[in-house]
């Protein structure tokens, strides 16, 4: 449960017409007043749906366990999904799946994972803790996953250790609705109809993991295995190109001056870490300039995505290829005890705040970036989900998603804000972050983060444009840092609800220390 200390307030003294229900968090001392000018009446871009995607990869126990406990498991399952992580998935509207990597799919052969379960081959997945994959987790699987959470397949085609020839089979024993033989192949294996593919993705960080290309070599690749992706007039995916890893604009210069004509979407990939690469810092237990450190980290979202877009417009100014956001979040040391090759980490309210800026930045990028997909699902890296054996819990990661939902497909207000800053040590960055969409009911939906672990922040928000009732919502905080639900306490860190106040055409909105808001304005 939140920690929050609640009044109820009258707020007449302050000339406001409204009774307000005040959360106040323990020991929170000052405020540091905000202003915001939200423009309702000048509509920016739309927010689309799939910046809130997520990814999941054959890593630890993202897909085993996490996802698939397999028929004859104890654990209540649907033809082997576990009921209780669909069911949460649901609940959150996923809108498109990347699967099966990362790093993974560019060792991955589909055909391993197809046919008869118990004659699948087993092999060692060498990327991710040399442990044994045993592919019974393959394409009907997956594409069967996409479809029980109602969500679009996104796939990832092998480029490293694959061939052209590999790739283009793979779309069509997925598309194809002839007698061809790999189509007839799909329906003996138990699939009639194809399954609908919107995107597909041409390789994975082909700079690393994937191959260790230089851009001048993979961009002549990329056209040649993306050639070769044929498949229905109404069931063509939509190709992803491997793009740049975090400030790498020489990638994205090179790909999209060789290229741009061949892809519809060019991907990034950027994870946030207190520390370096090779000591990252710890998942909880952490001091507040670890705290500091990797909220700044977090934002530098903003430039990444600003100077990446600057070069994509130079090469295609009608923004007719998409900048998707394809692997982000956080990425602490492992886990003590716990298989380092499993990415396994505990997710905190300080996740839940790299989330909200995250999707703050992306909102206000929504004319380039069109889909994001945190990494990960479930059990891996930011997951939404963790699990042990037949337990589950949300994450805080997991409840901004699902605060956020109101601005998938909503459509972007401008949003100028007035913030002082949040400083700790060598780290600054502004105190309060803002969203502000028109959702597809035509209502106001504002998200509110205070990043500051000692302050509140008096928010006095106007809105041009739109008359102003009422507001209310939800709030995301807790006492600790690193507040997090556990299996034994899985509801330590959940949203409560929240009301703002109001004068003429100004919302009033007092933000604890370190709180994430959404409030829907009527
Ligand atoms: O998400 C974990 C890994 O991070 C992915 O496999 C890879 O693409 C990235 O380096």
């Amino acid at each position: 449960m939140p920690i929050l200390q609640g009044a109820l307030r009258l707020t007449a003294a302050l000339g406001l017409a409204t009774l307000s229900f005040v959360p106040l968090a323990a020991g929170a001392a000052e405020s540091a007043a905000v202003s915001v000018t939200i423009q309702a009446d000048k509509p920016g871009a739309k927010i689309d749906r799939n910046l809130y995607g997520q990814f999941a990869e054959h890593l630890g126990h993202g897909i085993y366990e996490g996802i698939w406990v397999g028929e004859d498991s104890s654990i209540p399952n649907t033809r082997g999904y576990r009921n209780d992580v669909v069911a949460a998935l649901k609940k959150l509207k996923v809108p498109v799946v990347r699967w099966p990597g990362g790093c993974f799919a560019d060792e991955y052969h589909w055909r391993e994972g197809i046919g008869p379960r118990d004659k699948r081959p087993v092999k060692v997945n060498t990327h991710w803790g040399a442990v044994e994959e045993p592919n019974t987790f393959g394409t009907h699987e997956f594409l069967d996953f996409a479809e029980l959470i109602g969500a679009d397949a996104y796939v990832s085609g092998n480029v490293g250790s694959g061939s052209p020839q590999e790739m283009a089979e793979w779309v069509e024993y997925i598309t194809s609705d002839t007698k061809s033989t790999l189509a007839e192949l799909r329906r003996k294996n138990g699939r009639e109809k194809p399954w609908k593919l919107p995107y597909f993705g041409v390789g994975n960080e082909t700079w690393g993991c994937g191959g260790n290309m230089r851009p001048e070599y993979f961009a002549d690749l990329y056209k040649q295995f993306a050639t070769f992706i044929k498949a229905p007039r109404d069931n063509t995916p939509l190709k992803i190109a491997s793009g740049a890893n975090v400030a790498d604009y020489h990638w994205t210069e090179v790909m999209l001056s060789q290229a741009a004509k061949h892809m519809d979407a060019y991907s990034l990939h950027y994870y946030t870490f207190p520390g370096r690469w090779e000591n990252k810092g710890a998942s909880t237990g952490f001091t507040e300039d670890a705290w500091a450190s990797t909220l700044n980290h977090a934002v530098r979202m903003e430039e990444l995505v600003t100077k990446h877009s600057a070069i994509m417009d130079k090469y295609d100014p009608d923004k007719k290829v998409a900048l998707y956001v394809d692997e982000w979040g956080t990425w602490y040391d492992p886990e003590p005890g716990r298989n380092p090759g499993f990415l396994y980490q505990q997710n905190t309210l300080r996740d839940a705040l790299v989330a909200s800026l995250t999707l703050d930045i992306f909102h206000r990028h929504a004319d380039r970036v069109k889909m994001s997909n945190i990494a990960q699902m479930v059990n891996v890296l930011q997951a939404m989900i963790l699990t042990d054996k037949e337990k589950m819990t949300l994450t805080p990661t997991y409840h901004v998603f699902e605060m956020y939902i109101p601005f998938q497909g909503a459509t972007s207000l401008p949003a100028e804000v007035q913030s002082p800053t949040y400083s700790r040590g060598e780290w600054s960055l502004p105190q309060v972050s803002v969203s502000a969409a028109r959702d597809v009911n035509g209502k106001l939906q504002i998200a509110f983060t205070n990043v500051d672990p000692n302050k509140g922040a008096s928010v006095s928000a106007k809105i041009n444009g739109a008359n102003v009732k009422s507001a209310s919502g939800r709030i995301l905080t807790a006492s600790a840092l690193d507040a997090r639900n556990t299996f034994d306490k899985p509801e330590a860190v959940k949203p409560a609800p929240f009301k703002a106040s109001k004068k003429g055409n100004e919302l009033r909105v007092e933000l604890p220390p370190k709180s994430v808001v959404v409030v829907a304005v009527e």
